[in-house]
């Protein structure tokens, strides 16, 4: 990544954990207050499977969204996400997703990333976050191409980028180093022109 990064959460109220996707997962931009969302994933071994870093302590959380909140301070007012969800106090259980879209105004680079809570997994939460991801990419952020990366064994994963139309471009040789050894990832992209508001 190059260049400020927008952070936005995603949620998704515990109480209507049968409830599917369309009915109520939205891109919100982030707050310091969500960080016990946030960390109700970000300290399960489960979550961060794939990844270089956790399962976090709650101060390595307090710190990330630190950053993210941050972040969208340093980037222009037309990077901001859509409206707040209402709280119902139980930010525990709701899931949450990065996306990590922008560099220079030339450019028009973006990466979308995501992580849900894994007690609403296999409910098409993740799809329909991605979707949403890429909407906010092409649509609201005006870049050119946006990718993802994927570790090959995270079926789940390339499955929503393949369903969401991206390309599976190629595979990337020990990128990131996890708990039981250095990991490849496999890269998807979309550019704008393929990518259809209806998609
Ligand atoms: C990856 C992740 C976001 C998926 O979220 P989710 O809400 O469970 O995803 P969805 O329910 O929308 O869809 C998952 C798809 O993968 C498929 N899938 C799940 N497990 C699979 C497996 N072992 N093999 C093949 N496909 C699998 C599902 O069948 C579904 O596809 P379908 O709709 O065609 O049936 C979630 O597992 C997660 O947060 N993982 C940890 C963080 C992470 O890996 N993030 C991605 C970094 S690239």
């Amino acid at each position: 990544m190059t260049g400020p990064s927008t952070l936005i959460s995603t949620r998704r109220p515990a109480h209507h954990p049968h409830r599917t996707s369309q009915h109520s997962t939205a891109l919100n931009k982030i707050a310091r207050e969500d960080w016990p969302a946030v960390h109700a994933w970000a300290r399960l071994p489960e979550a961060c499977r794939h990844q270089p870093w956790g399962p976090n302590t709650e101060a390595q959380t307090q710190d990330f969204v630190d950053s993210a909140v941050k972040a969208w301070s340093d980037t222009p007012p037309s990077a901001a996400s859509p409206t707040s969800p209402t709280s119902d106090g139980r930010r525990w259980a709701w899931a949450n997703c990065m996306s990590a879209a922008t560099s220079s105004a030339k450019q028009r680079q973006g990466e979308i990333s995501y992580i849900v809570h894994p007690r609403l997994w296999g409910q098409g939460i993740g799809t329909e976050i991605a979707r949403q991801l890429l909407a906010h990419g092409f649509g609201e952020l005006g870049l050119h191409r946006i990718h993802a990366t994927c570790d090959p064994r995270n079926l789940s994963s390339s499955r929503i980028l393949s369903k969401i139309g991206m390309t599976q471009e190629d595979r990337v040789r020990h990128t990131a180093l996890l708990h039981d050894g250095r990991r490849d990832s496999m890269i998807f992209s979309s550019l704008e022109g393929e990518w259809h508001p209806t998609a």
